[in-house]
């Protein structure tokens, strides 16, 4: 579509642009394919981001992150903040020279890693003292802190500090995280101005999203985070353990209550199948450990079925791992040596398979940047979805 009435916006060396939608019914057109500009680089998306934790993605060589097909990274505040701090990733020259990558990073601001993983003594509107992980140390983050910690990290994008209510169906305690998250915003809003904001600091602060399984409460989340004009917005609090069904219907509440000229990111999602709802509902952006974390367990997705490197069946099986999608490093070696590699415990098993689910989600999404417009993302999810998921044996 050649539509100069498609949602885009730009703000100091950040953009977003809606470069095309599913042509016909209004539901079907909350799918959308763009490009999200940032400071060093752009992103087409839908996007998914592969998880640099520590600031590094688990067993993938700096070189090959953009090989794969990666254009955006995460890292995570509150393991950097422990190890090595933020003033030792300052002095090594800032995130970007730290992970050795000068495309696009974003960090999380460490809200829901505390909540997920800390030991915390004390939660009050102020802010979050726990123990840390590394040391035992107390720790203290506050949103101005995370603000603070993820100024001088010096990703892109950062992400407020939230509370992610730990029942998505506990309707009081979502309540209560929620409306703490929209409190904690405007703190972390705050904090950011004074530095100078988006113009001042070249960095892009996202809101994010909570309100747990319910739809009335996602949209009034929704509707105050897009209250504040952020480069782009998240949908939090979900994939916590609740069904697929509810995390459906919060998105679905959420993401039409953003504002449409802004990238909308769905934090911690997920599995292909997560992805064709969460873009039907119109969202962006993605991140999620599942291809690093299985490939390291060496469960794999290939285009016939998931497999289990462990069963003897594939022992000497002298054929590449996968032809359709295709990770650099990974068409040389085949399905018999890969099962050798991960029994053996050798570290190039995990790698090549971390390569290799890296390549199938991004490859992934650049189908469904092409099946958007034409109208064939419903027949692409019901093609992939059940081939992917197939257990193979
Ligand atoms: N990663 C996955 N879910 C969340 C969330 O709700 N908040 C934050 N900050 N990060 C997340």
């Amino acid at each position: 579509t050649d539509d100069a009435t498609l949602p885009h916006f730009e703000r100091a060396g950040f953009g977003f642009r809606v470069l095309d939608t599913t042509p016909g019914d209004p539901e079907a057109r909350r799918a959308r394919v763009g490009v999200f500009t940032t400071p060093h680089g752009d992103v087409p998306t839908p996007a998914f981001m592969p998880v640099g934790t520590r600031g590094t993605i688990k067993g993938i060589l700096p070189r090959d992150i953009g090989e794969v097909g990666s254009t955006m990274i995460l890292a995570n505040t509150l393991h950097l903040h422990l190890r090595p701090g933020e003033d030792t990733v300052a002095a090594l020259g800032g995130l970007h020279k730290f992970m050795a990558w000068k495309g696009p990073i974003l960090t999380d601001s460490g809200g829901y890693q505390v909540f997920s993983m800390a030991d915390i003594s004390t939660l009050d509107d102020d802010g979050v003292t726990f123990k840390s992980i590394v040391d035992g140390n107390r720790i203290r983050l506050t949103p101005e802190r995370a603000v603070q910690i993820q100024q001088r990290l010096g990703p892109d994008v950062f992400m407020a500090f939230d509370h992610c209510p730990p029942d998505p169906r506990d309707r009081v305690g979502v309540i209560e995280a929620t409306s703490r998250t929209h409190r904690w915003l405007a703190r972390c809003a705050t904090e950011h101005e004074m530095a100078g904001g988006v113009e001042g600091t070249g960095q892009a602060l996202f809101g994010i999203v909570q309100g747990g399984a319910f739809p009335d409460l996602r949209e009034a989340s929704a509707s105050v985070i897009a209250g504040f004009d952020f480069i782009g917005n998240a949908i939090g609090g979900v994939s916590v353990g609740e069904d697929r069904e509810s995390m459906r219907v919060a998105v679905e509440a959420a993401a039409p209550a953003l504002p449409p000229d802004r990238p909308r990111y769905l934090m911690g999602v997920g599995t292909p199948r997560d992805f064709f709802d969460a873009i039907a509902a119109g969202v962006d952006l993605f991140d999620c450990v599942t291809p690093t974390r299985h490939g390291r367990t060496h469960q794999v997705w290939t285009s016939r079925g998931r497999i289990n490197l462990r069963n003897a069946g594939w022992k000497d099986v002298d054929a590449p791992l996968d032809d359709v999608f295709v990770a650099p490093h990974v068409k040389d070696v085949s399905i018999g040596v890969l099962r050798h590699l991960c029994l053996s415990g050798e570290m190039l098993g995990a790698t090549l398979l971390s390569l290799h689910n890296l390549a199938l989600f991004h490859q992934l999404m650049v189908m469904i940047r092409e099946a958007i417009p034409k109208g064939e993302l419903t027949a692409l999810r019901d093609y992939w979805v059940p081939r992917l998921e197939r257990r193979l044996t």
